[in-house]
């Protein structure tokens, strides 16, 4: 059943912006648009002019890429992009909740302040390598939960969840949730993309990044996969313009196929070191645990987690500390085989002191 219905009231009758009409070789004088074209910058289209309002040829490019039909995809600034659309796109505010299992992405709380939208938290558990418990994400949720949000693997614990798990999770939410797969890390494991699954599951959305597997996070460029109508809702909401021209073409360059297999080896290069890394970590005497991961980073539990991070950052290693449930844990990033051994050189000095 479609979830279209599902959006705000006011969504669902939106008209896109109409912008000025673009066509090359015209006299085009309906944009106010400057006839002058800067020396800066070295790309294809002028910068004088603005930029689709959608790139439609990077659509067709990251559909390719990912494995959905152009119409089934939106390309935004970043992924976080795509959470803060769908959000405003869905929850009423002061009246709709998303849900999500906790520890999660925050940008999902972020978002859902900006809009007013409650978050249900569904705990996962560290003695159970935070594990999601399918059954206890579908009772949480109320009529009021138009979005629930999973990510798979988690940031920032690197558990994946299985393809069967989320198809439970869609068949339980069928007509009442969309149901969001933020795949942001989905490279590094071994679980596969469920972008397959949009043709046959109305209510699923699928969350891509190009900031992570392949290293753009400087050009803010993501996508959302999921059914046409959902997406030409949020074609609606979406700013227009939103994707620079530099962006575009750097985004373009990058989707050509040696920069692909360049990618690929990194991607292969960091999944190797992740292994080596987290396998030194486990041996220090100050480390309780190291969680397995499927992503570029893992989650492992100190001691003293604040003199682990103060000793680091000493050492000029920027790690990431987390409140709450996760106070005694950091995540860890897996760098470079230069930058990960500067940080096992760094918890060397904290083994002798
Ligand atoms: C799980 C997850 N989703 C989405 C994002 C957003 O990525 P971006 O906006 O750079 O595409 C991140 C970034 O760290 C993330 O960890």
């Amino acid at each position: 059943m479609s979830i279209v219905k599902l959006a705000r009231p006011e969504i669902q009758t939106m008209k896109p912006y109409e912008a000025a009409i673009q066509i090359d070789d015209t006299v085009r004088l309906n944009a106010n648009e400057s006839p002058e074209i800067s020396p800066i910058g070295n790309f294809r289209r002028p910068l004088n002019r603005y930029p689709e309002v959608r790139p439609r040829g990077l659509q067709s490019k990251l559909a390719d890429r990912f494995g959905c039909a152009p119409q089934q995809l939106l390309v935004t600034r970043g992924s976080s992009e795509a959470i803060d659309l769908l959000i405003r796109t869905f929850c009423a505010a002061g009246q709709d909740n998303i849900v999500t299992p906790t520890p999660s992405f925050s940008m999902y709380w972020h978002y859902a302040r900006i809009q007013a939208a409650t978050v249900i938290e569904v705990p996962t558990f560290a003695e159970n390598d935070f594990a999601i418990d399918i059954d206890a994400v579908l009772a949480a949720c109320k009529p009021s939960s138009k979005l629930v949000f999973v990510c798979s693997p988690n940031n920032p614990t690197g558990t994946p969840l299985s393809k069967d798990d989320i198809i439970r999770l869609l068949e339980g939410r069928d007509g009442k949730s969309a149901v969001v797969v933020d795949e942001a890390y989905v490279e590094f494991g071994s679980e596969g993309s469920v972008i397959d699954l949009v043709d046959h599951f109305p209510n699923l959305l699928v969350l891509r990044t190009l900031s992570k597997a392949l290293g753009f996070a400087g050009a803010r460029c993501g996508a959302v996969a999921g059914p046409e109508g959902v997406i030409r809702l949020l074609n609606a909401v979406q700013s227009p313009y939103a994707l620079a021209t530099p962006v575009v073409e750097c985004v373009e360059d990058a989707l050509a196929a040696e920069q692909l297999a360049l990618a690929e080896k990194a991607v292969e290069k960091i999944v190797s070191e992740r292994e080596r890394i987290m396998s030194a970590i486990e041996s220090y005497a100050f480390v309780s645990k190291v969680w397995p991961s499927q992503a570029n980073f893992f989650l492992a539990r100190f001691r003293d987690a604040d003199g682990v991070m103060q000793h680091c950052a000493k050492n000029n290693v920027l790690l990431r500390h987390f409140g709450g449930a996760l106070s005694d844990c950091i995540r860890i990033t897996v760098g470079s085989a230069s930058d990960n051994d500067c940080l096992l050189r760094a918890l060397d000095t904290l083994t002798e002191s």
